[in-house]
């Protein structure tokens, strides 16, 4: 692969996404060479559990883009999904090295890593830190702390953490596909990077990730990530539930909620009807299958809104609710979420890759295109520059053994 092209991976319960792009000097934008979707195999609500499995559909993927865009492929930033994920706040302290009191590079990553040394459970890691704010000699709120003087500094961050042999299984799955991975980034912020403007971190937001499988969210407050959170209910529970209801096969069921699903209010007439692939049709009363999914979204959405109300942001995030992920396409969505939890609403689109249309479940993969561009191009500048600049990239370039 030339040097100025990056490639990006995201495995999801329901599809592999897998996407190559150039990076435009002029601009800074990204150019699409190519872009590949696979059905998934081995993943279980966001989680790798099977990596051969994983690891057959990622080489599918891999050989279509290498054929799109007539390079190989050689490494990619990959999503980390599933509801193992968690949380955990952090606060680290050292004292200023330098004898002029002048706090330098060195000084921070120290209390970087002095915040990283706290207990966790058996089994799960590390997977990102996010700095909150720097504490220099008691003054708390500090972005920048480099250069200031001060006797003690310190500093509170945001520790993504995962369950380690879901990361392993997902690193072998991809290694084992011949790619080394630069970044592993946690499935819900994966699309923030293009959805997201700097005055929506500023202002307030939550990016709401419906998948197949899973919904993940992620809440940004003046210009930080300062919660996320990934629930193990998806659009996949929906297409189950209208199976059961109107007691149909599953791919009919999934027929009714693409063709005819709606969050709020039935859409045109009383009665619809499918074929099943049998040529036998399937009858269901609309308003009843309206009624399944709005309370199946209405569940989604309670748990967003609880988990807003955990952090103290319900009903407080100007920039509101963002929607990305295959599961957002139900029409009516962003009036649904408006009206349950009152807060300004909208769908996800892309910012800073030149293409004519993005589907809202290639949002996560643009995403991970987007930051990678940012952080081989240096500092983000524009508004939309967003990358991951506020991360503290632990950057482990995974190699084939
Ligand atoms: N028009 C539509 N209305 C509602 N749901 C839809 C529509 N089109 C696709 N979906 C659903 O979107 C889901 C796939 O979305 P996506 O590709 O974002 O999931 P994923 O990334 O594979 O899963 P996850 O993120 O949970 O691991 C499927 O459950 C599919 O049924
Ligand atoms: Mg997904």
């Amino acid at each position: 692969m030339k040097p100025h092209t990056i490639a990006a991976l995201d495995i999801g319960t329901h599809s592999i996404k897998m996407m190559v792009a150039k990076v435009l000097e002029d601009s800074g934008d990204v150019e699409v060479l190519g872009l590949a979707e696979q059905r998934s195999a081995g993943v279980r609500k966001g989680a790798v559990v099977n990596p051969e499995e994983t690891t057959k559909q990622i080489l599918f993927v891999k050989q279509k883009i290498e054929q799109m865009s007539g390079s190989r492929v050689k490494e990619v930033s990959v999503t980390l999904g599933g509801s193992h994920l968690f949380v955990a706040s952090s606060h680290g302290i050292v004292a200023v090295s330098r004898a002029d009191g002048n706090i330098s590079q060195e000084d921070v990553d120290r209390v970087l890593s002095a915040a990283q040394a706290f207990s966790l459970r058996s089994n799960t890691e590390i997977l990102d830190i996010f700095p909150q704010q720097f504490i220099v000699d008691g003054v708390a709120g500090i972005k920048e702390p480099i250069g200031m003087r001060g006797i003690r500094l310190e500093a509170d961050v945001l520790a993504i953490c995962c369950f380690t042999p879901y990361l392993k299984n997902l690193t072998q799955a991809v290694l084992a596909a011949d790619l080394e991975i630069i970044d592993t980034v946690p499935s819900p912020l994966a699309a923030a990077a293009t959805v997201l403007t700097l005055q929506d971190r500023e202002l307030g937001v939550a990016l709401v990730d419906i998948g197949a499988g899973t919904c993940g969210l992620a809440v940004y407050s003046e210009g930080d990530l300062i919660h996320t959170a990934v629930f193990p209910i998806g659009s996949d529970n929906i297409t189950n539930d209208i199976a059961i209801g109107v007691r149909c096969d599953h791919d009919v069921a999934e027929l009714i909620k693409t063709e005819f699903g709606s969050c709020m209010g039935s859409r045109g007439k009383k009665t619809e009807k499918v074929q099943r692939p049998d040529g036998e049709t399937v009858s269901f009363s609309m308003s009843f299958v309206t009624h399944i999914i709005e309370a199946r979204v209405k569940e989604i959405l309670q748990l967003v809104s609880k988990e807003l109300k955990k952090i103290g942001k319900q009903g407080l995030l100007p920039a509101g609710l963002v929607f990305v992920g295959g599961g957002a396409k139900l029409p009516r969505l962003v009036d649904f979420a408006k009206k349950e939890l009152k807060l300004p609403s909208r769908m996800g689109v892309p910012h800073g890759v030149l293409v004519s249309e993005a589907k809202p479940e290639l949002l996560s993969v643009m995403g991970l295109i987007v930051s990678s561009a940012d952080s081989g191009g240096g500092a983000p500048s524009g508004i939309f520059a967003s990358g991951f600049w506020n991360k503290v990239r632990r950057v482990f370039k995974t190699f084939i053994p």
